[in-house]
């Protein structure tokens, strides 16, 4: 199976690649009191340089008090913070790449700094951090709005800046996927109900808003999961008709890519139906818009037990490529490689297999 597949450009709407490697989004928690470093620039500016075709940030977070759980994660409002993204954007252009900001707001997912809480209350739909387990109050009508309002500004301001396209992320047990996970919205107004098209209202709200403040022709991409942090089995779509008719509503409302996320991206979605088609591959094959896979790209281990001490070795693409060239994705998104190895994209390019590198959590210690 031949790599050029991977480095094939790909074009959607003003959105140019050069090729169908995208950094996965990746937390690294270096940028103090929500702003970016110049060594953030250069993490980001050496993938650009080296072959990698769209950059998504790390998740970063909108304007609402508690959007965030760490208080070295960068934020995108307030003008120091904008300053630095401007100086990232400028960076990876610069060196020929494009990037997306992720927009993010964790909900319910409290801090695990010890000493430091957000200066607000955490938002949720119910009050949830997960199934059963209450903290406090869902969001108010007013908070909601204003969440929405947040996601709108921030990606007005990624395109006021110079970014490529945005990322909405909506997967992993987050805010928006907490809208999604019957689990934690037990909401009874227009936000919630007992079904996946009802529980994606505040996704669709969110789309809508950011989409009237970008336009028409800017690129949106959302991220999804049907995995949760708080739960590795939960499933929002357990059939392809259920998957329909939810990735309908998001792209009703303005999502352009679909981001699916996947601990492995060899397993299949709805493997009771036959088919081998992973989540990318089911959201691309029922819709029709262009998708995004990942999960365990170039690695022999997935990315959770990553955290646990599991250290994984280079992996053949070979099952990767044969799933590209079949069509069941567009773009391929890569995590932990690329966190590891800024050279990554460059060296399996050039067939250098034995450069690769392991990876194991002693990465994430540096902006290497
Ligand atoms: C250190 C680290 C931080 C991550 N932070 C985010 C994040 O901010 N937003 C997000 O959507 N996913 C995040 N993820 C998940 C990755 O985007 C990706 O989906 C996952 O690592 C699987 O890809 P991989 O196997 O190629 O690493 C993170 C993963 C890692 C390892």
């Amino acid at each position: 199976m031949s790599i050029d597949r991977l480095f094939q450009p790909y074009d959607f709407k003003a959105l140019h690649l050069k090729n169908r490697v995208v950094m996965a989004p990746m937390t690294r928690s270096f940028s103090p009191g929500g702003v970016a470093t110049d060594d953030v620039v250069a993490y980001y500016a050496r993938r650009a340089k080296n072959e990698v075709g769209l950059i998504i940030s790390e998740g970063t977070g909108v304007a609402r008090p508690a959007s965030l759980n760490d208080p070295n994660i960068p934020r995108f409002h307030g003008e120091e913070e904008l300053k630095a993204w401007k100086k990232v954007i400028d960076a990876v252009h610069a060196e020929g790449g494009k990037m997306a900001p992720q927009l993010w707001h964790v909900g319910a997912v409290r801090s695990r700094t010890p000493d430091w809480s957000p200066p607000g209350p955490y938002d949720s739909p119910s009050g949830l951090s997960s199934p059963g387990k209450k903290f406090g109050e869902g969001m108010t009508d007013a908070e909601v709005a204003d969440a929405i309002a947040a996601f709108a500004s921030a990606a007005a301001n990624a395109k006021a800046l110079g970014f490529d396209a945005v990322e909405l992320h909506g997967a992993h047990g987050y805010l928006i996927d907490q809208f999604f996970w019957e689990g934690v919205n037990e909401r009874t107004d227009a936000f919630g109900g007992p079904t996946l098209v009802q529980r994606s209202h505040f996704a669709a709200e969110v789309l809508r808003a950011v989409r009237a403040a970008v336009g028409p022709d800017y690129p949106i991409i959302i991220r999804i999961s049907q995995w949760k942090q708080q739960d590795f089995t939960a499933r929002l779509a357990t059939t392809p008709d259920a998957l329909q008719q939810w990735l309908g509503v998001l792209i009703d409302a303005g999502a352009d890519i679909i981001h699916c996320s996947q601990r492995r991206f060899w397993d299949p979605e709805f493997p009771e139906d036959g088919s081998d088609l992973n989540f990318a591959g089911w959201a691309k094959k029922l819709t029709g818009v262009p998708t995004i896979t990942v999960g365990s790209v170039g690695l022999t281990g997935e990315f959770v037990a990553s955290y646990a001490g599991e250290a994984s070795k280079p992996a053949s693409l070979d099952e990767l490529l044969r799933r590209l060239d079949r069509g069941d994705f567009d773009l391929v998104a890569v995590g932990r490689a690329l966190l590891r190895d800024p050279e990554w994209a460059v060296k399996v390019h050039q067939g250098r297999n034995d450069d690769l590198l392991d990876y194991s959590a002693e990465a994430l210690r540096s902006l290497a």
